[in-house]
């Protein structure tokens, strides 16, 4: 029987990925966590519904267009089976009137060696996304006997998971900055929460960023699931909605990582990095102003790329500043057209989540 699962990291020669889809996307109503996490100038706030269909079909092109540049590459593509996202859900503990049905699969599946493993997600409209990846993960577990197939533990999401009047709309930017740096974020710590599109896995270590989407809880609880691996919480406080650590800190190969320059590291959370003697470069700055309409992520999408090996990168076509530094740093550089998929919730990193990549689970920091 083939081994269908397998990846320990984002640079090893990637075989097989899922790439997700914008069908039934919703601008979901608001929420405890969800308007703490929409930047204040967001052309979304105070509405929610469908997502227009000509947005919808445009999303899709791009990433068809992704899948076809994987698939002459030789890469595996596999497609989530999207639901009807506008359909009010309930739990015992909430209700919501509509789902998201965001289309990144990088926000949903965490990818640890064999195991793919559905996050705890801290937003209410998300608590059902993970169905739309279950007839793939039904598949692997009945193709591949190896493949470890879980699900974090699911949050209950009450209303103790999240600190009311956190957010007014009064607080500046700069007040903003002191509550990332104070790492005091929305999200209590009553119960694990995570996005796995927060945590960086390299081999046996996975940096995972606390913000917004994750808690220290989250952390705590796969520290204790996966003893022989390390988990280390870092925090950028130059972001002041931090959601996601692919837009501000993207290794690109064993020793190299771009870091976003208006989030860098602090200093004495680069010592791990220093003693192994990685390097972490500055990101070329994005070619735009602004992100497309529609869109809950910054311009920052521009380093938001795909490695497919540790010489080659999928780029989006636009970013020229990130291509050409890209080419400097020794990688062989494809470029995309995605920037219609990103309002849907990210770019070529969030879009896609992996499947097989080659390689073992190395010790990059002993
Ligand atoms: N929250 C990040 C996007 C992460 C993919 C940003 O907006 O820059």
């Amino acid at each position: 029987m083939p081994k269908i699962v397998n990846s320990w990291n984002d640079w090893d020669p990637l075989k097989h990925v899922i790439v997700g889809r914008c069908d039934n996307g919703m601008i979901p109503p608001e929420e405890p966590a969800s308007s703490e996490k929409v930047p204040v100038d967001s052309d979304m706030r105070g509405m929610w519904g469908l997502r227009p269909l000509e947005t919808v079909e445009k999303g899709n092109a791009a990433l068809e267009r992704l899948v076809k540049i994987l698939e002459d590459r030789g890469i595996k593509v596999d497609r989530p089976t999207p639901l009807q996202w506008n359909q009010k859900i309930g739990t015992p503990d909430f209700t919501n009137d509509s789902m998201m049905g965001c289309m990144p699969p990088r926000d949903v599946l965490l990818t640890i060696g064999n195991e793919i493993m559905a996050a705890a997600q801290s937003f209410r409209s998300r608590y059902f996304e993970y169905l739309a990846y279950w007839p793939l993960m039904e598949k692997y577990f009945e193709e591949d006997p190896e493949f470890i197939w879980t699900q974090a533990p699911r949050p209950r999401l009450t209303d103790k998971s999240y600190k009311h009047n956190y957010y007014d709309e009064s607080i500046s930017i700069e007040e903003r900055l002191v509550r990332t740096a104070n790492k005091d974020f929305v999200t209590t710590e009553v119960e694990p929460m995570w996005d796995a599109a927060d945590w960086m896995r390299m081999g046996k270590d996975i940096f995972v960023q606390h913000g917004l989407t994750t808690n220290r809880a989250a952390m705590d609880w796969m520290q204790r699931y996966h003893p022989d691996l390390r988990i280390h919480a870092v925090n950028f406080p130059g972001d002041p909605y931090p959601i996601h650590i692919d837009a501000t800190f993207v290794p690109l190969r064993p020793g190299l990582i771009i870091n976003n320059p208006v989030r860098p590291l602090p200093q004495e959370q680069r010592a791990i990095f220093e003693a192994n003697d990685w390097q972490i470069v500055e990101a070329a700055q994005p070619a735009h102003d602004e992100p497309p309409a529609l869109c809950y992520s910054s311009v920052w999408l521009s380093m938001n790329c795909l490695v497919l090996d540790p010489k080659t990168v999928v780029v989006e076509a636009s970013e020229v500043h990130q291509m050409e530094q890209m080419d400097k740093l020794g990688m062989n550089v494809i470029p995309c057209d995605l920037r219609d998929a990103y309002p849907f919730g990210g770019g070529l990193h969030c879009c896609t989540a992996d499947v097989y990549r080659e390689g073992g689970c190395e010790d990059y920091f002993p």
